[in-house]
């Protein structure tokens, strides 16, 4: 037996390697994937996996394909969860499963493995990657079966096993870091009375520390899709990668949140996400000059229910599919310029354009214009108005 494990490196899934030998008599394949989470994190990853035990590693870059194929659909969406959560961790978590699953094909393993716990979203992302992608494939997570319980338990198990302890200092937040966000949990944060410490931020400086001077972004869009920066046309993981460091030195894009995890429970989660806060502000304000009122109504209403799929993990649900469908028709003409202005964490939009704007200054302008005949709008107003009138002359008896 052979089982492909999702590793990265540090001690919780250095543990899973050895365990699973042992519990599963199997050869263990590690698989880290490349969503943008650090070079650092994926540096001597080969030699550690294999000190654990790991016959082989396998690395894959993921990043275009994570930003072009997950991160811009949901963006172009317009989804975000429980008002504030721009998803950053459960948009990863299908391209990563899914990159599994080709490994595990490609090495003829039958089985796969995570690290998450058993009591968040994680693992539920994964399985359900799992089964839609490959239902024939067995699904070990060691956290809901061992009785390892903390941290100096799963180090004397790695010393019982031979297995090196990582020297990388574990922080005491739970974390998660790619292209688009960085997440943070556990610790004080589990109060969610607490304020942040200021040390913990990573891909942001405070907003009280950033530069006097505001700094000007001009974001270009074609279908509501991010194409370009400052007027260079960019690939959608350099494109995020260059966004993120200017939004980072604006401390722009800091989330502190409570959400509700899919498995019932409550959860406090602190959240970076400087260039996607950019960019979902940029989308969002070009719709305003090419889509409809109506439109945007619809669309709005249906973004809620896509955040709601891609968070609970149904990435592969023809649901969603679906309404990736809906959502590529409507913003075929989201098509323009956004100037924003970020200036110590904050975002404001200075102005926008599209050539299928919708807005016309010659039948909005004050200044008269002939397309609109204000006569008109005296019929429109009784129609509009009638039932109000109907209303109003029943309760008065006229
Ligand atoms: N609460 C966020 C989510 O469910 C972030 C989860 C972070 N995951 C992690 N393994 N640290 O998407
Ligand atoms: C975990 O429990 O593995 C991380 C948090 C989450 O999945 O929500």
């Amino acid at each position: 037996n052979k089982v492909v494990l999702a590793y990265s490196g540090g001690l919780d899934t250095s543990v899973i390697v050895p365990w699973l030998r042992e519990n599963y008599d199997c050869e263990v394949v590690c698989f880290t994937a490349d969503v943008g989470q650090g070079t650092k994190e994926l540096e001597g990853l080969e030699e550690k996996a294999k000190a654990s035990g790991a016959c082989q590693l396998v690395v894959k870059d993921l990043k275009e394909e994570f930003v072009r194929d997950y991160i811009f659909p949901c963006l172009r969406a317009g989804a975000i969860y429980e008002r504030k959560y721009l998803l950053g961790t459960s948009m990863a978590r299908p391209v990563i499963a899914k990159a599994m699953v080709d490994v595990a094909r490609e090495v003829g393993a039958d089985a796969v493995s995570h690290g998450c716990t058993g009591k968040g979203n994680d693992q539920v992302r994964f399985e359900l990657t799992f089964f839609a992608l490959n239902p024939e494939l067995n699904v070990v997570a060691p956290w809901r079966e061992w009785d390892i319980t903390g941290r100096e338990d799963a180090i004397e198990y790695a010393k019982k096993h031979n297995v090196p302890v990582p020297v990388t200092k574990k922080s005491i937040y739970s974390r998660d870091r790619n292209l688009w966000h960085l997440s943070h949990e556990g610790d004080i944060l589990e109060d969610p009375a607490n304020e942040p410490k200021k040390d913990m931020y990573m891909m942001s400086v405070d907003p009280e520390n950033a530069p006097d001077q505001p700094e000007y972004v001009e974001i270009g869009i074609v279908s509501g899709i991010p194409v370009s920066l400052n007027g260079k046309n960019l690939s959608p993981a350099s494109l995020l990668l260059e966004l993120n460091e200017i939004g980072g030195r604006h401390g722009v894009g800091r989330i502190d949140m409570v959400e509700n995890r899919l498995v019932g429970m409550k959860s406090r989660g602190v959240y970076e996400t400087p260039g996607g806060t950019i960019l979902f502000n940029a989308v969002r304000e070009l719709e305003t000059l090419t889509l409809d009122r109506e439109t945007i109504q619809v669309k709005d209403s249906l973004a809620l229910k896509y955040a709601e799929l891609v968070y609970a993990g149904r990435w592969f649900d023809p649901l969603r599919e679906s309404m990736d469908a809906f959502m590529e028709k409507i913003t075929e003409s989201t098509t323009g310029s956004v100037t924003l202005k970020l200036y110590k964490g904050s975002v404001s939009v200075t102005g926008r354009t599209s050539p299928y704007s919708l807005y016309r200054e010659d039948i909005s302008s004050f200044e008269s214009g002939n397309i609109y005949n204000q006569a008109d709008a005296a019929g429109f107003i009784r129609l509009y108005g009638l039932p109000m009138r109907v209303r109003a002359m029943l309760e008065k008896g006229i």
